[in-house]
């Protein structure tokens, strides 16, 4: 009997891989993942691996493998529906209880595997034993296919003229035979006919490795016909949520973090038979957000690597529109754009392994700049061009899901877009020429008081300096200009400085209405004493350094502004917002 899927999707989601296998195995934590000892295995050094956001175990001295369901069946010799039974319990849920719809759908899913699965055995068998398969066995050689590759992805060729369907029938009720896809019926001759009848074809399988569907081509192409078909969507085969090839690629997931997605069935076996194994195709359709967040269940980085032709940019394209609101923090989506037409298939068979993956490291780019650059390509001299390209990307960026992927990808675009607009642009350059740079050696005063270092401190310092040069301050009033101080007792004692100042020749210290304890602590951290004592008499230096450090504290207020413009900005993403980011984040870099 067959769980649905959301209730077991609902198990995992409770139940972290780690908190399961933690109940049998010590585990440690390492980086993402957990380690110990291999329940499979009595050994010393620890080679079992539990990794909680893949949702899976993998034990490297025996090669057991995973999810929560697998751990608990292996370790505690138990069927899958007990395993279910334990594991909804341990996440609290009530257990399942199937209602007759259910019984009746696993049952045609138990006939509709079984026909594919038979269908499948029986017309590779035809492929390799049928003289009328001849011309697609030399087909398959000419496209440099061995024994071995067609076995590995169970290629098979359905001779005409059998009547296959006939033969089911004896077996099974016609109804889930037709629900399978394979034939349709021939008005004409009044018979069911195989969909894939004189043609090559190539098994889907779903993700646990069951045949769900086919694809098939046609061996000479030939304008009236389709060079390639897939079967229809039926009630198990659904397009848009299953990829070629994923049930073998995500084998590989705990050792890779790649993975190749491709337009067509040849590009996968190409790539794998050059020892690029993971790689998958979607079947022919547009690729959906739903195959993305298959995928990003086992890699990281997905590269979309299809045809090298017009079709296949476009495509490209599409896709990356099509898929960058799922965009996910830690995970990467990049396109792999090949030339003169060639595909995949094509390009690793003359190129070889090495080539391709070293195009893949170095010319491989990621979704956000894909998209800029195309739209940019599109985009000519006029305003209103230019308008349109900004707008596309304001709206691409905004329907990304992920708050954060949606902030950072808004800023890449505007970023890039701000070059556009150089004239508006250098209007804010013009404020922030004056400030004065950093001073190199009291920078690195600063350095070495590291551990007191914090915006107090400074204040502390700025305060001393008013305190033992007053006279000198004051001559310089204009530098005190926009001061903002943070601490209240700082801000105290600044307004208190401030009031005496009016009668210079009688500032008094001692007069100051404030705390002593606190005119202590400001000539006691004030990381700057010893360099003003050393400089008392040289009042251009002490200029220098109170310049600097008035500096400094208007760059604290300006992290403190942009680090809230920004969390503003990942809200409402609005272009004024945008734009004052923008003119504080340039102050800061001049700064
Ligand atoms: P391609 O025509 O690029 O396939 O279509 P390919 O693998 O390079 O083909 P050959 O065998 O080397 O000539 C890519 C994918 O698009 C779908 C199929 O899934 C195919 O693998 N397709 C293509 C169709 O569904 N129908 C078609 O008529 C053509
Ligand atoms: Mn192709």
């Amino acid at each position: 009997m067959k769980y649905p899927k959301e209730y077991l999707d609902e198990i995992k989601t409770r139940l972290k891989v780690s908190t399961v296998v933690s109940k049998a195995v010590k585990l440690k934590k390492r980086g993402k993942e957990f380690v110990g000892l291999s329940p499979f295995k009595t050994e010393k050094t620890p080679s079992f691996t539990v990794n909680d956001e893949k949702e899976f175990y993998h034990c490297f001295s025996t090669s057991e493998h995973g999810n929560i369901f697998d751990f608990v069946m292996k370790t505690q010799n138990l069927k899958f529906g007990e395993a279910v039974k334990m594991l909804s319990n341990l996440a609290g849920m009530q257990p399942y209880t199937f209602s007759k719809q259910d019984v009746e759908r696993e049952n045609k899913w138990k006939l509709y595997k079984s026909i594919c699965n038979n269908f499948s055995e029986f017309y590779k068998n035809e492929l390799f034993t049928n003289e009328k398969s001849v011309k697609a066995k030399n087909y398959l050689k000419k496209r440099g296919l061995t024994g071995g590759d067609v076995k590995n992805f169970n290629i098979g060729f359905v001779t005409e003229d059998l009547d296959y369907y006939e033969n089911l029938k004896k077996n099974f009720d016609e109804e889930i035979i037709r629900d399978t896809g394979l034939f349709y019926f021939d008005e004409k001759r009044k018979k069911y006919i195989s969909r894939f009848r004189n043609r090559i074809i190539f098994p889907i399988s779903n993700i646990s490795g069951n045949i769900i569907g086919f694809g098939g081509r046609i061996l000479d192409d030939n304008k009236n016909l389709a060079k390639y078909i897939n079967s229809p969507e039926t009630p198990f085969f659904k397009k848009g949520s299953n990829l070629y090839n994923l049930d073998k690629a995500r084998k590989l997931s705990n050792k890779l973090k790649d993975v190749y997605l491709v337009e067509g069935y040849m590009d996968v076996i190409g790539l794998s038979k050059n020892g690029i194994e993971n790689t998958v195709a979607n079947l022919g359709t547009a690729l959906t957000s739903k195959q993305i967040q298959v995928l990003n269940q086992f890699f990281d980085h997905i590269i979309i690597c299809f045809d090298g032709d017009q079709s296949g940019y476009k495509a490209a394209l599409r896709a990356a529109e099509n898929i960058i609101d799922e965009l996910k923090p830690d995970k990467k989506i990049s396109f792999l754009l090949l030339e003169n037409n060639l595909d995949p298939d094509n390009y690793v068979n003359k190129f070889g392994k090495e080539k391709f993956l070293e195009i893949s490291n170095h010319k491989s780019i990621p979704i956000h700049e894909f998209i800029f650059e195309h739209y940019m390509s599109q985009t000519t001299e006029s305003p209103s061009s230019k308008a349109v390209f900004e707008k596309k990307l304001r709206e691409i960026a905004s329907n990304i899901k992920d708050s954060f992927v949606k902030k950072y990808t808004l800023e890449y675009f505007l970023e890039k877009l701000f070059a556009l607009t150089p004239n508006i642009n250098t209007r804010f350059n013009k404020n922030y020429k004056t400030f004065p740079k950093s001073l190199a050696k009291t920078k690195s005063y600063y350095n070495e008081t590291k551990s007191l270092r914090s915006f107090e401190i400074k204040e502390f310092s700025f305060l001393y300096i008013l305190l033992t040069k007053p006279k000198l301050i004051y001559e310089n009033f204009h530098l005190l200009d926009s001061v903002k101080l943070y601490s209240d007792e700082n801000k105290q004692l600044y307004s208190e400085i401030l009031n005496q100042s009016e009668n210079l020749s009688k500032f008094d210290i001692q007069k100051l209405n404030v705390d002593r304890t606190l005119i202590d602590r400001v000539m006691n951290y004030a990381s700057v004493k010893h360099i003003i004592s050393k400089n008392l008499n040289d009042d251009g230096k002490i200029l220098e350094i109170i310049s600097e450090i008035i500096q400094d504290l208007k760059n604290y207020e300006l992290e403190q502004r942009i680090s809230d413009l920004e969390s503003k900005f990942s809200k409402d993403l609005s272009e004024d917002t945008f734009k004052e980011l923008k003119k504080l984040k340039k102050l800061q870099k001049i700064n």
